[in-house]
């Protein structure tokens, strides 16, 4: 027999964790279905990244497979293994689908010496995503530094494809040095068409650079974000996150309101093997979407 507390004898309320505000189990698609898939492009971005467009070989499961900005995928290079990748294309995009990818290891580098027509596997869509509904009727402002414009992509399409549905929206972007930007061709579209301000920075520029040289954190100086109107997506080094973060609270934007991707080691992608695991929370499966505030309960996330 259950030992029942009498209900009077519990006061949860002290000890109850402040509610996400968004709960993605409603409105997320996550599977751990095999796609095969074909590389019918491949876009050389930096020495180091390029952008592969995978497409779903079998028009049913290419109709089938969706997935929400900030999710991610297992990438298998048959033979060599499989590694999280997140999706950096439109959520509308039914053709194909776009994953920048650093050489960095095992298998990402055999992938870099793919060429188009390689035939590869996905697994997924896994994890939480941007909470893009609840951002509706408020500014945005996306902050990336490196790779980190890599899951970006994939809001950044929303927004795009929704943007009356969304005030001001900016992209702070910075990387270690110009020749590491990412997606250079897109920014002209970005602030022209979609109406998104742009601020880049470098590390360190070279000789051809004419633009902004500090920490990304300079770009807040021209900048005014309303802390009550504003929600912030943040992708990038740990480090960053840190500093970033750190300023957005000092401005007393909420907690709930910042959102940041976590990576881990991944194997399954689904919360079975624990090689995610921060303390008790699954980074794939609880994230890799996070809360700053949920960050901040989750010992050495950062
Ligand atoms: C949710 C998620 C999304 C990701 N999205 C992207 C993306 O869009 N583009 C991209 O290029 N990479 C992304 N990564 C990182 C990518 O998964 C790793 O670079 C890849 O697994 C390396 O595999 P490898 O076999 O090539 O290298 P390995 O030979 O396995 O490792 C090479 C080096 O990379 C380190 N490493 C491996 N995996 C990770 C990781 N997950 N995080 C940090 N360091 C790691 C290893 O410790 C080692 O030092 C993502 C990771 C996660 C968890
Ligand atoms: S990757 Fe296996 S539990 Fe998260």
């Amino acid at each position: 027999m259950k030992y029942k507390l009498p209900k009077e004898d519990i006061n949860l309320k002290p000890f109850m964790s402040k509610p996400p505000r968004y709960n993605w189990k409603d409105v997320i698609m996550r599977t751990d279905k095999t796609y095969k898939c074909e590389i019918i492009n491949i876009i050389e971005l930096t020495p180091m990244e390029k952008l592969f467009h995978l497409k779903i070989l079998d028009p049913v499961e290419r109709d089938i497979f969706s997935f929400r900005p900030g999710q991610f995928l297992m990438l298998e290079v048959p033979g060599f293994g499989e590694v999280p990748i997140s999706i950096s294309s439109s959520s509308n995009n039914k053709e194909y689908i776009a994953l920048c990818i650093r050489k960095a290891g095992r298998v990402t580098d055999i992938l870099h010496k793919a060429k188009k027509g390689a035939k590869v596997g996905i697994r997924g869509p896994f994890g939480t995503s941007f909470p893009m509904e609840e951002m509706i009727g408020h500014n945005i402002l996306l902050i990336a530094g490196g790779l980190g414009l890599a899951p970006l992509r994939a809001p950044l399409y929303w927004i795009s494809e929704h943007r009356d549905e969304y005030e001001d929206v900016s992209l702070l972007y910075g990387t270690k040095d110009p020749p590491s930007m990412l997606f250079t061709y897109e920014y002209a579209e970005w602030e022209k068409v979609n109406h998104i301000d742009l601020l880049t920075i470098v590390d360190q520029g070279d000789d051809g650079w004419t633009g902004r040289t500090g920490l990304i954190t300079e770009l807040f100086k021209e900048m005014t974000i309303d802390p009550d109107n504003t929600f912030a997506i943040v992708c990038g080094p740990p480090i960053m996150f840190k500093f970033v973060c750190n300023y957005l609270d000092s401005i007393r934007l909420p907690m709930n309101r910042m959102f940041v991707s976590l990576e881990r080691r991944m194997h399954c992608g689904m919360g079975k093997c624990c090689r995610c695991m921060v303390g008790s929370t699954f980074t794939c499966v609880d994230g890799p979407v996070f809360d700053y505030w949920s960050v901040m309960n989750l010992k050495e996330a950062i």
